[in-house]
């Protein structure tokens, strides 16, 4: 009887649980756009494991009219149909200065106008909708929440509303019960939730997985039916560069993502319903993992305009990190490790100690510029045994070893002599031979035009 009542615990957990993986989309980006680009994007991210977008829009009339976003997220919707994608409608309401917001009426016609599409995700059968906030405009709250959802309804498209409310993930990372009572108290109209809390918040510490914990508890025994969101990052940091201590931070990112990562994958791991990588392509804030467009090509249907980010952007490549994203996310839905029959190393470094005095964009402290280590970082997924061996400078061969198809993480720290710029060197050692060198994709230097802290990412891939 006993184990019955737990096969059947089990089977009921089975019916709720998803296991997919959305990747925050800034449609912002989007602008030059077309079918075939948005399929690019797709491809790419289907073959990092990602199932879906999560489209963040702001109001069209918010800024220099953005009334394109709606002809952007149609032909989202038609690649996605082609190329068997999901998308799900994440408004952003976190803005405030434009003093435009969105209205019931118009999210509801959005929501409804894709509701037949294959391409629109679902949860319970539910349009799936998430935000970027709602909880700090007095424009929204519960009751904006409830009318939304008692619309969609009243037109036979019920919505199931997993909202990222900031405040209550800020809070969650200090106080993981009050926030989550919290939470459920004062919004009875969610029914999932997002955790955008994926950094560690201003402090010198790792992140852990308490305030998921906490939310996703609270949410199961007020007897919520929609998904819990835990949100995954690489990094954090932006620049705004207009003297506003406020507007330019960086977060505690240097072994960020594989530690989170490790949290939800191995026998004790902790179970969302559904990941939510930060972010696709929000490059301002440097938590990217799609290719970089191309500065200079203006004809290119990803081409975008970075202003004063582009001078901490452009030529910082992310793209090997999706190599663990992908490693993860086959671990995390097969619920086994996969078996890895080549060498990968993927490491990542910032291109100046922290204590670089930069020409421009430091029109005000960088927040938190103390927490980083400067030093070059490594994650290590080898097919056989072996010691990955990293130099910088005259910092040289710090080993780690890595175990067969077990990722490993290691380290070395920028020596004092930088100058003229050092480039790191990463190796793999195997049976006393060197099996295979690779040079950082830029060196380090202490002299800087630009205040960066966003990291360049290298890798060794099979040749
Ligand atoms: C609702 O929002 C849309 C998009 O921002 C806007 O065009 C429209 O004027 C708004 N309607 C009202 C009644 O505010
Ligand atoms: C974070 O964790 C890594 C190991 O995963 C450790 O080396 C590092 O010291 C930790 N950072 C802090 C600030 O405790």
């Amino acid at each position: 009887m006993f184990s019955f009542l737990l096969t059947a615990a089990a089977l009921a957990a089975q019916v709720a649980t998803a296991a997919d993986v959305f990747a925050h989309f800034m449609v912002q980006n989007s602008y030059a756009y077309t079918v075939d680009q948005w399929k690019a994007d797709m491809a790419v991210a289907k073959h990092t494991g990602i199932d879906g977008f999560a489209l963040n829009w702001i109001p069209p009339d918010c800024q220099a009219d953005l009334s394109w976003s709606v002809d952007r997220i149609a032909d989202a919707f038609e690649a996605a149909e082609d190329m068997k994608f999901k998308l799900m409608h994440s408004f952003d309401m976190s803005y405030t200065e434009c003093n435009i917001f969105w209205n019931q009426t118009f999210m509801a016609d959005i929501l409804t106008k894709h509701a037949g599409s294959s391409a629109t995700y679902r949860w319970n059968s539910n349009i799936l909708v998430s935000t970027y906030g709602g909880d700090q405009a007095d424009e929204y709250g519960d009751e904006f929440f409830q009318g939304l959802k008692d619309l969609m309804k009243s037109g036979s498209n019920s919505i199931s509303l997993a909202p990222a409310l900031t405040t209550y993930s800020m809070q969650a990372q200090t106080d993981p019960n009050g926030a989550s009572s919290d939470l459920i108290e004062n919004y009875p109209s969610i029914d999932g939730y997002l955790n955008w809390q994926a950094w560690p918040l201003d402090m010198d510490k790792n992140i852990t997985i308490g305030p998921d914990k906490a939310l996703q508890s609270s949410l199961t025994k007020a007897g919520k039916t929609g998904p819990y969101i835990m949100s995954v990052s690489p990094w954090q940091y932006k620049d705004l560069n207009d003297g506003n201590p406020l507007n330019a931070w960086v977060a505690y990112s240097d072994y960020l993502f594989p530690d989170r990562f490790e949290s939800i994958t191995g026998p004790d791991a902790f179970q969302p319903d559904i990941i939510e990588l930060l972010t696709w392509n929000d490059f301002a804030e440097s938590h990217y993992i799609r290719d970089l467009p191309d500065k200079d090509d203006e004809t290119a249907t990803d081409y975008v305009v970075l202003g004063d980010h582009g001078n901490y952007v452009w030529g910082q490549d992310h793209s090997g990190w999706r190599r663990m994203v992908r490693y993860y996310i086959n671990y995390w839905k097969s619920g086994k490790r996969p078996t890895i029959n080549r060498d990968w190393v993927v490491y990542w470094y910032r291109i100046h100690p922290k204590d670089a005095v930069c020409a421009g964009g430091l029109s005000t402290p960088i927040r938190n510029a103390d927490f980083p280590a400067d030093a070059v970082f490594a994650w290590a997924l080898l097919k056989d045994y072996a010691t990955v061996s990293m130099s910088v400078g005259d910092n040289k061969y710090w080993d780690f070893d890595a175990k067969a198809g077990v990722p490993a993480v290691g380290m070395v720290p920028f020596p004092s002599d930088l100058s003229g710029g050092v480039t790191p060197e990463v190796s793999i050692m195997r049976g006393g031979k060197m099996v295979e060198i690779n040079k950082g994709p830029q060196p380090i230097n202490a002299e800087c035009e630009w205040a960066n802290f966003n990291p360049v990412v290298g890798i060794i891939k099979p040749s």
